[in-house]
Parts: C-alpha cells; sequence; structure tokens
C-alpha cells in the first residue's frame, strides 16, 4: 500500500513500512525502513541519508550517484518534477535544476509481497553525451542502533555461501565482484542488524541485488555511527557514455525488514522469491541424474543409457548429459562452440539417447555453454572477432576458454538461434547454462549489454518453449542471484558435493535462496574432490533437503546403495512439496525444518562425528496443543512437548543424518 502525503510518501507491506520525504533542497530523503508506521507517525520523523546520494555539497559518503556533464561540472542538484502512484508502484521524477539530465526512483511492493523493489533510471534529455561514472540502484539506511552486524555470504569456487556475521567495521565495507558474475567469492546479499538478532527474534534489514554480472555495495558506518548501505551493477571504474535521449536502468535492488530474526528474514525472502521472482515456483523440480561426476569428458552412447538405466531404476525423473557431449569436445581444451552431437560419440545425433533416456520413463536434459569457445574450435575459427577483448591486449585464456562479447547483437542472436533449433528438434525438457570463466579484456560498454543479452537469450528461449526448465551454473555457484533466478528454475549450487562441507554451504545459500532452487547431488563415496567417504543415507539426507539430484557413478554402487537409494528417492519424492514449498525453518547449522500445513520435515545432519549432536533439535512454529505422528515409528507427540524438549529420537552414535517426519493428526 503506498500513502500519499505532503512531500512524503510511505509504502506499507505486512511488516514494514518504507517512508521517502523529499527536503527543502527537493533531495529524497529515507524517514523510515522498518516497524510498519501510518503516515501520521512518519510525519513526525526526521529526514535521513540520502535515496541515492551523489557528490558536491557537504557529501562525503558513498556516492551511489556520479555524474560528469559534456562541461566537465559533476553532481546532481535535484529538482523534483512529480510523481505517479499506480500499478507499477511509486515513481519520483527529478531532474538536474541545470543540466538535462533526469533521474526517476522507483519504488514497488510486489502483490502480497513483503518486500521492496527499488531501482533508479537516469535519461539524458540533451543534446550531448553525459558520463555516468556510478548509478546504484538504491541506497539503503537503518535507524539508529547502539551497534550494527554485518552478514553475508563468502567463499570461493568448492567452497561458496560461507556464511560470515561480523560487526560492522567503522568507515567502509566493500563487498564487490570485478568477475562479470555475480561471483563465488561474494553474494549481492546481505543483512544488517544490531548484533541482537538471533533465529527468531531481533530486527534484520536485509537487500539483494537482483544481477548476474559485476556489482558492488559499499557499507558505510559514518561518523555519525549511521549505517547505510548503497549498490548496483558494474565494479568501480565501469562507466557508461549515455548519449542524447538515451536512458540507463538500472536492475532492481529489493529490501526486505524482518521484526523476526534471521529466520523471519529468510522466510520473508523464500516467499518473496518464490511468489514474484521465479519464472514458477510451482513447476515441480524433477529428480535429475546427471553424468558429470561419473564421465567427466569421456562420454559415450552406450555408457550414458547404461548409467540412464541405472537412474530409471531409482526414480529419477529427468536425465542430464553434462559437458562433453558436442563438437570435438574430449577435453576442456577444444570444441567449446561447436553445439551439435560430436559425431564419434553419438554417430546418429542425440536421438538414440533421447529415445532410450524417455523409454526408460525420464525426461531429457543437456547441458550447454554458450557465453564461452574454445580456440580450438570451428566457430573461433570462423569468427575469431567475436571472441571478448580489447585492441592490442592478448585474450586471457580461463581453463582454456575464452568469452564470446555476448553484447554483440550478432553473437546473441547466433547463440539464440543455435539454442533454439536444439530445443526445437530434440525433445529436450532441461537445460543446464553454465559459464565458466570470468570476464577479462572487456571495455567499458561490455560489463551490462553482456548480461542484458544473456538475459534476452534465455528470455526468449522460455517465451518459446514454456515448458523447458533451465539450471543456471557458473562453476557450481558463481552466479546465483534474483537476476538469475528470476529465468531460471535452480540454481547448481557449489561443484563440492561431499555432503558434510555441503551442509554448511547450504546454511548460507538458504539465507535468502529457497530450496527449490538448491541443485544438489547425492555423488560416490569417496568423494571426487575431497576423499571422504560418507554413508549413502547420509549423502541423500544433505542432498534431499534441496531440489535432488544423483551424480555419482551407479555402475559401481553396490546393491545394498542402489536400493537404500530408491527408497530415498521414495520418500524424497513424498516430502518434496514440503520442503520446496514449505516454510524453511533452521535448527542450528546442522539441523532444518520445513513446514507446509499439516506436514512437518527435519532434517538433522552431524557432518562430523567428532562434534555429537548432544542438545535434542527442537522444531519451530508447530501448534503447542496439538499432537503429531511420527510417519516413520507411529509414535504419537505433542507440538508443546516437541518444541520444548526436541525431537524423541536423537542421532545414534554411528549415524550422520536422521530424516524426521511429522503429520498433526489432532
Ligand atoms: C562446471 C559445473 O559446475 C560442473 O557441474 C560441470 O557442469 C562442469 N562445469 C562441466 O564443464
Amino acid at each position: 500500500m503506498i500513502h500519499v502525503g505532503d512531500r512524503l510518501w510511505l509504502l506499507t507491506t505486512p511488516s514494514s513500512s518504507y517512508a521517502v520525504r523529499l527536503g527543502d533542497d527537493d533531495v529524497p530523503r529515507c524517514v523510515h525502513w522498518g516497524r510498519p508506521l501510518t503516515l501520521d507517525q512518519a510525519r513526525t520523523l526526521p529526514a535521513g541519508r540520502e535515496e541515492l546520494p551523489g557528490e558536491g555539497g557537504e557529501r562525503f559518503g558513498v556516492a551511489g550517484l556520479q555524474i560528469r556533464y559534456a562541461d566537465g561540472v559533476r553532481g546532481v542538484d535535484w529538482r523534483h518534477l512529480g510523481h505517479q502512484v499506480g500499478e507499477d508502484g511509486l515513481v519520483l521524477r527529478f531532474a538536474d535544476r541545470h543540466h538535462p539530465l533526469e533521474i526517476t526512483l522507483h519504488y514497488r511492493v510486489p502483490p502480497g509481497g513483503d518486500a521492496v523493489e527499488r531501482r533508479t533510471v537516469l535519461r539524458n534529455a540533451g543534446a550531448t553525451p553525459i558520463t555516468v561514472l556510478r548509478c546504484d540502484s538504491a541506497a539503503w539506511s537503518v535507524p539508529a542502533r547502539d551497534d550494527y552486524r554485518l552478514s553475508h555470504v563468502t567463499g570461493a569456487w568448492g567452497a561458496e555461501f560461507r556464511l560470515g556475521r561480523a560487526r560492522v567495521a567503522p568507515a567502509e565495507t566493500v563487498l564487490t565482484s570485478r568477475r562479470g558474475h555475480s561471483g563465488h567469492h561474494a553474494n549481492p546479499w546481505l543483512a544488517v542488524d544490531a548484533g541482537d538478532a538471533t533465529e527468531d527474534a531481533g530486527e534484520v534489514w536485509s537487500t539483494a541485488l537482483a544481477w548476474s554480472g559485476s556489482w558492488r555495495v559499499t557499507l558505510e558506518r559514518d561518523q555519525d555511527d549511521r549505517v547505510a548501505w548503497s549498490g548496483g551493477f558494474g565494479h568501480e571504474g565501469v562507466t557508461w557514455r549515455l548519449g542524447p535521449g538515451e536512458s540507463l536502468e538500472t536492475p532492481v535492488f529489493t529490501g526486505v525488514y524482518a521484526p523476526d530474526g534471521f529466520g523471519g528474514a529468510s522466510h520473508r525472502w523464500h516467499d518473496h522469491i518464490r511468489a514474484h521472482v521465479l519464472p514458477d515456483a510451482n513447476r515441480t523440480r524433477p529428480v535429475i541424474y546427471n553424468s558429470w561426476e561419473a564421465t567427466g569428458f569421456d562420454v559415450t552412447e552406450s555408457q550414458q543409457m547404461e548409467l540412464a538405466e541405472r537412474a530409471a531404476e531409482l526414480g529419477v525423473e529427468l536425465f542430464v548429459v553434462d559437458d562433453a557431449w558436442f563438437g570435438a569436445r574430449t577435453s576442456d581444451r577444444a570444441g567449446l562452440g561447436d553445439w551439435w552431437p560430436n559425431p564419434e560419440r553419438f554417430p546418429d545425433g542425440l536421438k538414440p539417447l533421447i529415445d532410450h533416456v524417455t523409454g526408460l520413463g525420464m525426461r531429457f536434459g543437456l547441458w550447454v555453454e554458450p557465453e564461452s569457445v574454445n580456440r580450438d574450435s570451428d566457430l573461433y575459427r570462423a569468427h575469431p572477432e567475436w571472441v571478448l577483448g580489447q585492441a592490442h591486449r592478448r585474450a586471457t585464456e580461463v581453463r582454456d576458454q575464452l568469452l564470446l562479447d555476448f553484447s554483440r547483437p550478432d553473437v546473441a542472436e547466433w547463440a539464440h538461434a543455435w539454442l533454439d533449433d536444439l530445443v526445437s528438434g530434440h525433445d529436450i525438457a532441461f537445460l543446464k547454462w553454465d559459464m565458466n570463466r570470468p570476464f577479462t579484456e572487456a571495455g567499458d560498454d561490455t560489463w551490462v549489454p553482456f548480461v542484458r543479452n544473456v538475459y534476452d537469450v534465455i528470455d526468449r528461449l522460455r517465451a518459446a518453449h514454456p515448458d523447458l526448465l533451465i539450471e543456471g551454473c557458473a562453476s557450481g555457484g558463481g552466479r546465483a542471484d534474483l537476476g538469475m533466478l528470476a529465468r531460471t528454475d535452480q540454481i547448481w549450487t557449489s561443484d563440492n558435493t561431499d555432503a558434510a562441507q555441503r551442509v554448511a554451504i547450504q546454511h548460507g545459500y538458504g539465507q535468502i535462496y529457497p530450496a527449490c532452487t538448491m541443485g544438489a547431488w547425492v555423488t560416490d563415496s569417496p568423494n571426487a574432490l575431497t576423499g571422504r567417504r560418507t554413508p549413502v543415507r547420509f549423502r541423500f539426507h544433505v542432498a534431499m533437503s534441496g531440489a535432488l539430484g544423483i551424480g555419482g557413478d551407479l555402475r559401481h554402487w553396490s546393491g545394498d546403495d542402489l536400493r537404500e537409494a530408491a527408497l530415498l528417492v521414495e520418500t524424497y519424492k513424498r516430502i518434496r512439496p514440503i520442503v520446496h514449498g514449505g516454510r524453511m525453518d533452521r535448527l542450528g547449522p546442522c539441523a532444518v525444518q520445513y513446514t507446509r500445513g499439516d506436514q512437518v520435515v527435519v532434517f538433522v545432519w552431524r557432518p562430523s562425528a567428532l562434534e555429537p549432536a548432544t542438545a535434542p533439535v527442537r522444531p519451530r512454529g508447530l501448534e503447542p496443543g496439538a499432537v503429531y505422528r511420527d510417519e516413520d515409528t507411529g509414535a504419537i507427540h505433542h507440538g508443546a512437548v516437541l518444541m520444548s524438549h526436541g525431537l524423541p529420537r536423537p542421532l545414534p552414535f554411528d549415524a550422520l543424518s536422521e530424516l524426521t517426519r511429522l503429520t498433526r493428526v489432532g
């Protein structure tokens, strides 16, 4: 809901309000972001930090808007032009008092949602170019508190989404990706609290940027001990030339306020992403088999058929051939760009394999990496000029590959054409869209148009093939963000499939992203990356808390493991609607609960036997007066007792995991 006062606007969601006021100088400033207020209550508050601080005047903090006009003058002298309230939310329109720059600030509360979406649009209304040195989507500020704490996730390849919490340092903290994708190292999500929030209590202010390229969020704890942050696409030094009549539109920067702790913030993010970001959250995420860890670059038709047979026996619903099905791709040194079936590996094309897979009752999927090319490929030999690069600079190879300059319309058109042919010409239900290397030698004009064209190609594919499922991937979880999730169904969370390490990776991922998007495979023991041996049950219990896949070499699994796996897949299919559509509560770093209606699922893991799970795990949010039946033992439990004293089945000493399914029966 949006209320309009005298130069004051108030947006209200079920748990929060966001208020903006214009000062006498016409500069828009944040009045309030926090618990719900009425317009009258908001009126009593002084204006605080600027909504999009720039340069000039007594501004010495982070400048989210940096402009240089043709005459060399910098900054913005704000003049309010008007506002609109409509279907698209609140629009505040401004212009510079002297230069022909128009600035529009957009605010939107998605219908029924508990988040505020913000973005900025600049337009050059004059006849000479304007240089945009920085244009953030929005700046966010929180009310004054005694202290402030930052929560965010960091990591690396194979170790993504490691949750960290630290006191907000005085001065500035920069979270950024300079890689052209949103990155393994940091993720464009953060949360701030006063240092007193817990999983279920305390105020949490949290934001996420819907952008899959380079980005920067700068958090500032200023001289007055106030905290604010400004963020948007591009890292420092990426600039734009805004020609006459041209506009620059930033990605959406979404804010969520939770009065009820980190768990409350996660609930709202999951609900927001499922209801307002994902193309279709209600689509069933199939149980996937992906052959990458089993066969790597040594793909053959008969071996994939054999794996498909084993997978079908386990109850897998969709079989995916990963890398190395195309061109001369027998290692990572060749073939990227040549998107036709390798004639030696698939002499009659993909049809025999697809027919085999569908004949086994599964759907079929393929891996693609449309943004990359190997030098050793027909595509590169035909179009060396398509490679991302700069004159007189050596094009850097990463993983023996180059990037195509996707900002070029002809490159994007070529990619769309072959992808569309591939999906139209075959019975393909799923694509895993990978991106295995960062940008290098990219010019100013590349960073943003590249990502926009990637979005455009995926959007066009989805529009033409509405049943196609797409998994986003960048060497694991290097491109997990609201921009990618707006056009994919799930994310490949990490190449680290060691269940013991995965618990922490998933703990971080789930802070913002919902379980239905969290691709999670069960692979071999010992694990290919870490060498760790773990029981098949533990590996399943970890992966079943996301979007389950299997990625091990099933040809070598024991009969016992295969039998147990089939039973666990069956159980997963029963709990899938609860895990994917329910409310997620973290019951600690190694336990998670999903609740949907009368049904409750709790996973408890013990990733290391050195850390015995001594304290009983206590479910949250049950009806204290209700009784619950344990679906495996038939035992009946009282809600109040479960919440006070925990689950009655502690982990046996030799078990690494437990799954408890409860149904409310009275
Ligand atoms: C990186 C991905 O994260 C892996 O799952 C796999 O698809 C490889 N690329 C294939 O090259």
